[in-house]
């Protein structure tokens, strides 16, 4: 179960490097209509959210530290921070048709910081991951016996 956690939190890294490079997919879109985004709303509206969930399933299941549980499940919260950020962001400009503000560029712009929160928070549970599944090999490995010397 363990390598299945190290397999999982490496797709939601796949899927993550993805959503940077959907993002930059929809900025060169010509023209801007509905789907221009519609890659990275279906993989950061879907894709990511499941795999982390998936991942915390997987972490829990194989036993892993409590801490290590709990930051499987933080990419998961900083998503719904990224969709909020756009919320706000709506609801400064007082409606996506309508022109934006400083203010409203200002929290559309903490979506791009926030990116970065995640991607290092997705990182930081598949390093520990492979160290925690290192650590069982090196137990289920069998131990040398020492025969006494006379
Ligand atoms: C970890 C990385 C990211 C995640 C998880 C993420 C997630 C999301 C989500 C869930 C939405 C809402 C989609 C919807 O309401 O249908 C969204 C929208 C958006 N994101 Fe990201 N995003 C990420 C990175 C970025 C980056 C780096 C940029 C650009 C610098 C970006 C630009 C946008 C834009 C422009 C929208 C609005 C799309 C629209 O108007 O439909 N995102 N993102």
């Amino acid at each position: 179960m363990r390598r299945v956690f190290v397999v999982l939190s490496g797709l939601l890294m796949i899927a993550l490097v993805l959503q940077f490079y959907f993002a930059a997919v929809g900025a060169f879109d010509r023209p801007q209509d509905d789907d221009t985004y519609a890659l990275h709303s279906i993989n950061g509206m879907m894709i990511i959210p499941l795999l982390s969930i998936l991942t915390t399933v997987a972490a829990a299941v194989a036993r892993a530290p409590g801490r290590l549980i709990g930051l499987s499940l933080a990419p998961l919260g900083l998503v719904v921070v990224q969709v909020l950020i756009i919320v706000v962001g709506n609801v400064i400009t007082g409606g996506s048709d309508e022109d934006t503000s400083p203010a409203s560029l200002f929290v559309f712009g903490l979506h791009a910081v926030n990116a970065m929160l995640v991607m290092g928070a997705a990182a930081t549970v598949l390093r520990r991951a492979r160290t925690f599944a290192a650590e069982k090999s090196t137990v289920d490995a069998p131990q040398p016996t020492v025969t006494p010397v006379a």
